[in-house]
């Protein structure tokens, strides 16, 4: 049982798939590991610190390897090194990126897209989107106390008082809850919205204040995953009346609002960025996937009059050994399912709800109902 972390060959990608800690494990479990010279080097990883967890280190790492780690899906000219039936397991974006998926079925590889981990308890310590978000929310905390010219928390000095921030936090799921709670620690006064009811009590319970309109839609607006619908017309119409008066007293505002598989809402327009007091600062989690707010730009922070929106792109990666960290061990506990423990040799049972839940080619072919070619 070969495995192989290869350096991440996309310049915007700090993270690495595995860490000194999972590669004793796997060792542990039968593997033999190989990573390639310098993929940690961008999380503080150095290749002397593989070695001594028993890794090899070497250049053209996947070429002969049974199962390959890594953080995005293998680039079109990375393919031909991959031998077939090899087990991929990376964060493969597969929404609208059909294309991509057929060269990678095409070419035999076996696709686990991470993100697409069923949320059920058995999987938590699986979860990349919740150990990847997690962190994201935190930064951009940091991110948005960075760009802001004040101070977050009040201060009450011999030379007057520093007031506390005001900070609004617009989607409250993984990153959400932890950008709350940062903000928090940070001293700013915090409020919250979200179209899922079941958010306003966790909001509560971090100290923040609740803020949405609580009709029949937003009674309904959970899915049994756990995830937000898209609202209707009406509703986006009355959020963004109670919203654009909000945002007009806030000082930072972070948006972190997502639906799976759709492009994000957009929850501030350019008036309401208008609306808002000069230094004041935006933070847009959700750019990767459209933006929430108009203005934006993908990579940049824009500055919209007086107000600056920050864009950063791949924000877990800003915290990149915090997030390999977290992200590699995800990878551990799933990669353990796979593995017949006294045989120690990959043994995959293709019926296991979470390996159907991520395998998104297998034998030549895109398998994943969500992904199928439509006939
Ligand atoms: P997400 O990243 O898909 O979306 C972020 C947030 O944006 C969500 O809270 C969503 O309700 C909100 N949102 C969507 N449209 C909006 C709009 N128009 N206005 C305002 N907010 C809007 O969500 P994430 O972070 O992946 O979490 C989704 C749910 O999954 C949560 O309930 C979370 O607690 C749950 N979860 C369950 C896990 C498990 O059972 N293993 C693990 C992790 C999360």
């Amino acid at each position: 049982m070969k495995i192989a972390i290869p350096t991440e060959t996309d310049p915007a990608e700090p993270r690495v798939a595995g860490t000194p800690e999972t590669i004793k494990k796997f060792k542990a479990l039968g593997a033999d590991i190989a990573v390639q010279r310098g993929a940690g080097a961008r999380s503080g990883i150095l290749d002397s610190e593989y070695e001594a967890a028993g890794a090899t280190i070497g250049e053209n790492v996947v070429k002969d390897a049974d199962v390959v780690l890594k953080v995005r899906r293998p680039a079109p000219n990375e393919l031909s090194d991959y031998k077939k039936g090899v087990l991929v397991a990376a964060i493969m974006d597969p929404y609208g990126n059909e294309a991509a998926l057929k060269q990678i079925a095409d070419a035999g590889l076996v696709a686990f897209a991470m993100e697409l981990m069923p949320r059920i308890t058995r999987a938590q310590s699986m979860d990349v989107l919740s150990s990847q978000a997690n962190l994201a929310g935190y930064r951009a905390v940091i991110d948005a106390a960075e760009q802001y010219g004040r101070a977050l928390p009040m201060m009450m000095t011999a030379a007057g008082t520093v007031p506390a921030a005001k900070v609004f936090i617009m989607g409250v799921g993984v990153a959400g809850l932890q950008a709350i709670a940062t903000a928090r620690r940070l001293g700013a006064v915090v409020t919250a919205t979200d179209v899922r009811p079941a958010t306003k009590e966790q909001v509560e319970s971090l100290g923040a204040k609740f803020l949405a309109v609580e009709d029949e839609e937003f009674k309904n607006a959970q899915t049994a995953g756990g995830y937000a619908k898209e609202m209707s017309k009406e509703y986006q119409a009355k959020q963004a009346a109670l919203t654009a008066e909000h945002i007009k007293k806030q000082d930072i505002v972070i948006t972190t609002a997502l639906i799976p598989g759709r492009p994000a809402p957009k929850l501030i327009n350019k008036d309401m960025v208008a609306s808002m007091k000069p230094g004041s600062v935006i933070v847009d989690l959700a750019v990767e996937r459209g933006g929430n707010v108009e203005g934006a730009k993908p990579g940049e922070v824009a500055m919209a009059g007086g107000v600056k929106i920050v864009g950063y792109l791949n924000v877990p990666g800003r915290l990149a050994a915090s997030s390999s960290a977290l992200y590699a061990k995800n990878l551990l506990t799933f990669i353990d399912t796979l593995i017949d423990k006294k045989e120690k040799k990959l043994a995959v049972n293709w019926d296991d709800e979470l390996v159907k839940g991520v395998t998104l080619t297998r034998d030549g072919k895109i398998i994943h109902r969500n992904f199928m070619p439509k006939a």
